[in-house]
């Protein structure tokens, strides 16, 4: 049996021109700067963001708590999402790692967000941690995929720096973003200090994510990068499927028709419910009504074929990518209808 995996982008294989791409790419020692792949990739990368300088790393949690350990001192306080990936999927990494406060938000990552950043801001007061740096994710996975206007980021951006405050934007799909509203990616990463994105997920990639920003900040990153046993060597032959990996950014809006596809399919299910205003990348977050739940659901679609993955009590979220065509999301949807009307 074929199984149709919609769990997540992070589950797509190599292609073989990225294999080949890998297997002769020309390495040195990273540590030293001297592996000549991962300098391109991270050039590469640098200027498609329109930042200064870039960092390869090994992943995207990675990637953000650099950044948040780059941009902060102990103590400090960082303004998240409540349903942000640095809030709720990473390990509690920044207290455990830079003796961070998260400030979660309802609201933060969508339109309404210069209100709710707004309503967070305190006066100065010996009793209240120093507020440095406030986080986006763009686009926003437990949202949906949803897209983060540049309008928003913009505001959002010039709050922050009335305030004085550094931004940060978990880009790991930025370029999911950039497809869905058809501009340049670097229209969202003007609005932040630093940016991240994933090379791992709709991309392809097998491994890794790039951070970038000023150089200064790049310098910095890079030494916490070694500090977290991060600092590799011949990098190159993940940096070569890197490469190869920023020119699927072109067929993103594949997985995105697919989505849309499987999303109005799935809104037309007796017992599923879409709201088909929030699709609007690669991200289907379908509510289960009434029995048998979201996960007892998931696990006979699995018995059935179609993989995805249980986001709460009542709620699915399916994902397409590159290793998904069309006529798999046409059996997938053929399953799920019957799926659910038999379970
Ligand atoms: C929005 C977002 N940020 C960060 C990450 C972390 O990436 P990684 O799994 O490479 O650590 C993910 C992964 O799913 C994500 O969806």
């Amino acid at each position: 049996m074929k199984i149709i995996d919609l769990r997540s982008d992070t589950v797509t294989v190599p292609s073989e021109e990225m294999r080949a791409a890998m297997a002769r790419a020309e390495v040195g020692d990273d540590v030293y700067g001297e592996d000549p792949t991962v300098n391109k990739l991270e050039q590469a990368a640098a200027e498609l963001l329109g930042k200064e300088a870039a960092l390869f790393v090994a992943s995207g949690t990675m990637a953000n708590q650099i950044a948040l350990l780059a941009h902060t001192e102990r103590g400090d306080e960082v303004i998240v999402d409540a349903e942000s990936h640095i809030y709720y999927y990473e390990v509690g990494a920044a207290a455990m790692l830079g003796g961070l406060q998260l400030k979660p938000l309802e609201g933060l990552n969508s339109e309404a967000g210069p209100g709710v950043l707004r309503q967070a801001f305190r006066p100065a007061n010996i009793h209240f941690p120093i507020t440095r740096l406030v986080c986006l994710e763009n686009t926003f996975n437990r949202g949906g995929g949803t897209v983060i206007s540049r309008e928003v980021s913009k505001e959002i951006y010039d709050l922050a720096k009335e305030r004085g405050l550094f931004v940060h934007l978990d880009g790991a799909r930025i370029f999911n973003a950039a497809v869905a509203l058809n501009c340049d990616a670097r229209e969202f990463t003007r609005y932040c200090d630093s940016v991240m994105f994933s090379l791992s997920k709709g991309l392809g990639a097998p491994v890794g994510s790039v951070l970038a920003g000023s150089r200064q900040f790049i310098d910095k990153a890079r030494r916490y990068r070694k500090a977290l046993g991060g600092g590799w060597r011949q990098a190159g032959i993940l940096a070569a499927a890197g490469l190869v990996a920023l020119q699927n950014i072109r067929r993103l809006a594949e997985d995105h028709a697919h989505a849309r596809l499987l999303a109005e399919g799935l809104a037309e299910i007796p017992g599923l419910h879409v709201d088909l205003s929030q699709v609007q990348t690669n991200i289907v977050v379908v509510k289960v009504v009434g029995r048998p739940g979201a996960a007892a659901l998931a696990e006979e679609l699995a018995r059935q074929g179609v993989k995805c993955n249980v986001l709460g009590p009542d709620a699915l979220r399916f994902v397409t990518h590159k290793d998904i065509s069309r006529e798999d999301i046409e059996t997938a949807l053929s399953i799920v209808r019957k799926t659910v009307t038999k379970i």
